[in-house]
């Protein structure tokens, strides 16, 4: 019997990844070895897909083979597309993600056992029709057509494309590239575990990779951007940080992108995200999102620090993702399908690496009900019984 109840698992370890690697005490980040911090400014995300999926960077001709399949594997099947027109349009877009991630599992190929088949290129699939989805949902709930892919542009430059019609700024897809590069795993992150969990029953990968979105919809993971950028919102100018955070504290609330269960200092990934918020922001001009979000972590850490002093908490990076995606004009309630377009890569591959050495995860809990006792008779059960 264990002995030892830990609820929210910190610490314990239950598995092992090549994928990579969170090292929370000095702030590191790494994917199959590679620090984040050479990725971020170095990598494209189709390089990172080929690390993550096939366990190295690509050569050239390797990263035209995946740049060519994904382009060829970005549009929807058609009945899934008129489906998404007869969505209400209220439908928030993370649960349209979930909805027509499941339904694509119906149109996918089965083998000679009728399973579907859970390989890289299912992978690459899921990879690269993320976007599609995103994007389509945004303008059919927006009263216009979906657009079709462009197989020649670049992950980044075709999801800000299908939104809009307009091949964006290089600045504007660098800075989108580099988001999904620095978002695309995070090792055994709820989200990431709930596939694991899920490819451990051997589920195929649809299926897994729906529990995942459905696990990183909540504030406390993937949502938590919404919040910031609701945040920045209601502060409105650097000047009303400070006294935002005292009163969010004072009413035993939290802000939203500060602190992290791994983290015992700045998330690794925060560095690069407040450079690009900057950057975007000055090259889109208007709101001062960068500004105000800039003076809320100072804010933040000065209030915190005073109130609990040595504490952990520091900006996360989901804290100058709101900017950064505000700037690029992308509406609060899609940046968790954002998140999720650059975690589909990790997720993925971490469903291959359990299904590739699989062990049911299938952890226990401490009982704490009433003992056994006699089953009552539905005649003999008071009529007045509160429920337990
Ligand atoms: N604002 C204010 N206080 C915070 C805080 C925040 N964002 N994050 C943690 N704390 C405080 C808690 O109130 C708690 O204080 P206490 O010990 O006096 O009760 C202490 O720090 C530890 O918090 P706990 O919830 O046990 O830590 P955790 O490891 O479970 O939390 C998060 C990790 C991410 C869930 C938490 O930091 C949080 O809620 N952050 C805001 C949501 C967010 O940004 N999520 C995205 C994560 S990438």
């Amino acid at each position: 019997m264990p002995t030892v109840v830990d609820r929210g698992l910190e610490g314990v370890i239950v598995g092992t990844t090549a994928l990579s690697n969170v090292e929370g005490a000095i702030g590191r980040l790494t994917y199959r070895g590679y620090d984040i911090d050479d990725l971020a400014e170095k990598a494209t995300f189709e390089e990172i897909i080929h690390l993550l999926l096939y366990g190295q960077l690509p050569n050239r001709a390797q990263l035209e083979t995946l740049k060519r399949e994904l382009g060829s594997r970005r549009a929807l099947p058609e009945p899934l597309l008129g489906a998404m027109q007869n969505f209400p349009k209220t439908a928030w877009p993370m649960e349209v993600l979930r909805t027509v991630v499941s339904g694509l599992g119906l149109f996918s190929p089965v083998n000679a056992q009728g399973e579907h088949v859970s390989d890289v290129h299912t992978a690459i699939e899921l990879i690269a029709k993320f976007p599609t989805i995103v994007a389509a949902w945004d303008r059919i709930r927006r009263g216009f057509d979906p657009l079709a892919p462009r197989a020649d542009l670049s992950q980044a430059g075709n999801f800000l494309y299908m939104r809009t019609g307009k091949v964006p700024h290089s600045i504007e897809e660098d800075a989108f590239d580099t988001y999904l590069v620095l978002l695309a795993d995070h090792s055994f992150n709820a989200s990431t575990f709930a596939a694991r969990v899920a490819a451990s029953t051997r589920a195929d990968i649809y299926a897994s990779i729906t529990a995942a979105i459905a696990t990183l919809q909540g504030d406390l993971h993937g949502g938590a951007p919404t919040a910031v950028f609701r945040t920045l919102n209601e502060v409105k100018s650097p000047e009303n940080a400070e006294p935002y955070v005292r009163e969010i504290l004072d009413k035993g609330k939290r802000i939203m992108g500060m602190g992290h269960r791994e983290y015992k200092v700045r998330d690794p990934r925060a560095r690069h995200l407040e450079a690009m918020a900057k950057e975007l922001g000055d090259h889109v001009g208007g709101e001062r999102w960068y500004a105000t979000a800039h003076a809320l972590e100072e804010a933040s850490r000065k209030v915190l620090q005073e109130r609990k002093p040595g504490n952990t908490i520091y900006a996360n990076v989901e804290f100058y993702t709101a900017p950064v995606l505000g700037s690029l004009g992308i509406p609060a309630d899609e940046f968790t399908c954002c998140f999720a377009c650059g975690r589909v890569a990790g997720w993925t591959g971490h469903v291959l690496e359990q299904l590739a050495d699989n062990r049911l995860i299938r952890p226990q809990a401490t009982y704490e009900g009433p003992v056994a006792g006699p089953y009552v008779s539905l005649e003999q059960r008071p009529t007045n019984g509160a429920r337990g």
